[in-house]
């Protein structure tokens, strides 16, 4: 299926391979209605300062009919909007005015599990114990001998508590995220052959590509053995965005029967038309088993979320760089890297927040944007938000109210456009939205970062548009230079990174200073990253 012609020039069929992405949050983007909730429409009317940013394509969180227990992220029906964020004819009109701006479209996909409203749960639910409804899910008794009320292993849900709810005819349903995602059982075919529908209904509408939800966790190992714990220790589901990794026998995450199913949609992907791609998120354990999802016959590209893991140092931040390339190097592959999403804490504050949060931030994005392959951007970045310390009445991440543990809402705040005072313009009037705004945003509003060439949102604006200079033709041979314990250094074609992440000012190396991620004069101060030809 061909594009039009005016849609980028020149045209790419592997455009993604040097994209930058733009991750647009739904429920925190826009908001059209006055409902305080982002939509559809919102976007669509804001796509001007995507096109403006100089991105070139977007990513949206599911929008699909959803009872939104996990914000989308438990589908009801696949190939619907919610009416909370509009209609079918609301995402045809996004996608073709995003085309006409230039920007493609990446649409979220959640095959791990469904809704517990999706009418194959409802339906597994009336069937009952042993029904053909029940075998798209993972139902199973308790063990034989076990008092009842034992779930049928130890596993632990991601977002805390076991990940077993029981129904009330004495079956558990396996559940790795909130028990309103049953997951469901790839290995019944119905569940693979659902889900290639899916792809096409949406291909058909136009997107250019989908983000693939846990992409590591569709199979599971087929016995649901218990996980080993160490003696004393407790089962853990880490799937990377709630709990740090310490565990090392994963039987619910990384079985090798999922590389099938991605064979299976690469084709699907191919048959839509050249340019149509997916990209994985997958928090597997190294970067080996990461690469494996995007071998040339599967998936395009998956999140490097080692780069957003790394310490704020020059040793942490060239190994993932080293790592990361020679892992996509063998496969030809396009390697990915990402500072901020909807799961974890905003990087200015992850860096330690304040003005040195910022300059860390900043520092780090620009290094991360000369690099070869594509780059994540989350919605707000550009504004240089932090994390919003949401008081405990607001917060709605369902890991917050399994677990009583802050969860993800500080980096979901809706995003402030212009006014003085909350909503900040996100949505029409003064219809507060779904989590309140902080009080002193006033000054980060992309209405007064517009007016200020040395706001945070300038300096991406002036980054994007220098790396589209370079992006295509740099190249995608790294070489890392030496330039002692604190500092990041590293050329790639003729432009040279250098990133200090030490606490005194380092010698720049010589070239034309293209951009700075703060104040330079001669030397390199910390926390600081230059661009140089
Ligand atoms: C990963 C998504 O990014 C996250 O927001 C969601 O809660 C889980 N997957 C479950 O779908
Ligand atoms: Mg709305």
């Amino acid at each position: 299926m061909g594009r039009m012609a005016d849609v980028n020039d020149p045209i790419r069929s592997d455009w993604w391979r040097h994209a930058v992405v733009y991750q647009v949050y739904v429920r925190s983007f826009a908001d059209s209605d006055g409902d305080g909730i982002g939509d559809l429409p919102g976007i669509t009317a804001r796509l001007p300062h995507l096109a403006d940013l100089g991105v070139d394509a977007l990513w949206i969180t599911p929008f699909y009919t959803s009872p939104q227990h996990d914000h989308g992220y438990d589908v009801a029906d696949y190939e619907d909007v919610d009416p909370l964020f509009g209609t079918l004819a609301d995402a045809d009109d996004l996608i073709a005015r995003a085309h006409e701006l230039g920007l493609r479209v990446v649409v979220d996909l959640v095959p791990n599990h469904t809704s517990n409203e999706h009418e194959w749960f409802r339906a597994a639910l009336a069937a009952g114990p042993g029904s053909p409804e029940r075998a798209r899910y993972l139902f199973r008794d308790s063990p034989e001998g076990k008092p009842a009320g034992t779930p049928p292993n130890n596993w632990s849900s991601v977002f805390g508590g076991p990940a077993w709810t029981q129904v009330d005819d004495g079956q558990w349903y396996l559940h790795l995220f909130d028990s309103s995602q049953p997951d469901l059982d790839w290995r019944n075919p119905e569940v693979p052959a659902m889900f290639e529908g899916v792809l096409r209904f949406w291909l058909d509408r136009g997107v250019d590509g989908f983000r693939v939800d846990v992409a590591h966790g569709l199979f599971k190992e087929a016995s649901l053995r218990d996980q080993v714990v160490e003696p004393g220790g407790t089962p853990v589901s880490g799937a990377g965005e709630m709990v740090e990794r310490k565990v090392t026998d994963e039987p619910m995450w990384d079985q090798p029967e999922v590389h099938e199913v991605y064979r299976s949609w690469h084709r699907i992907l191919d048959e839509a038309g050249p340019d149509r791609m997916a990209v994985a998120e997958a928090w597997t354990q190294t970067v080996e088993s990461m690469a494996a999802f995007v071998r040339p016959d599967e998936l395009d590209q998956t999140f490097n979320f080692a780069w957003l893991l790394a310490d704020w140092s020059a040793e942490s931040f060239s190994e993932v760089i080293t790592s990361t390339l020679a892992s996509v190097e063998s496969i030809d592959a396009a390697p990915t890297w990402v500072l901020s999403n909807h799961d974890v804490m905003r990087h200015v504050t992850r860096y330690g927040g304040g003005a040195q949060g910022l300059a860390r931030a900043r520092a780090a994005t620009l290094t991360m944007l000369a690099l070869p392959g594509s780059s994540y951007l989350y919605q707000g970045e550009e504004l240089g938000l932090e994390q919003v310390d949401v008081a405990p009445e607001d917060r709605q991440d369902p890991s917050y109210l399994r677990t009583g543990e802050v969860g993800r809402d500080g980096c979901r705040v809706p995003i402030p456009w212009g006014g003085t005072e909350a909503p900040y313009a996100f949505g029409p009037g003064t219809a507060q939205p779904w989590i309140p705004q902080p009080a002193d945003w006033a000054p980060l509003t992309v209405e007064a970062q517009a007016a200020d060439p040395s706001s945070t949102m300038a300096f991406y604006r002036d980054a994007l548009r220098i790396r589209r200079d370079f992006a295509w033709t740099a190249g995608e041979d790294v070489t890392m230079l030496d330039a002692g314990d604190d500092v990041v250094a590293f050329t790639r074609g003729p432009v040279t990174v250098v990133l200090n992440c030490g606490t005194t000012p380092v010698e720049l190396p010589e070239g034309e200073l293209l951009l700075a991620s703060g104040p330079v004069d001669g030397t390199l101060p910390p926390d600081t990253a230059a661009w140089l030809h």
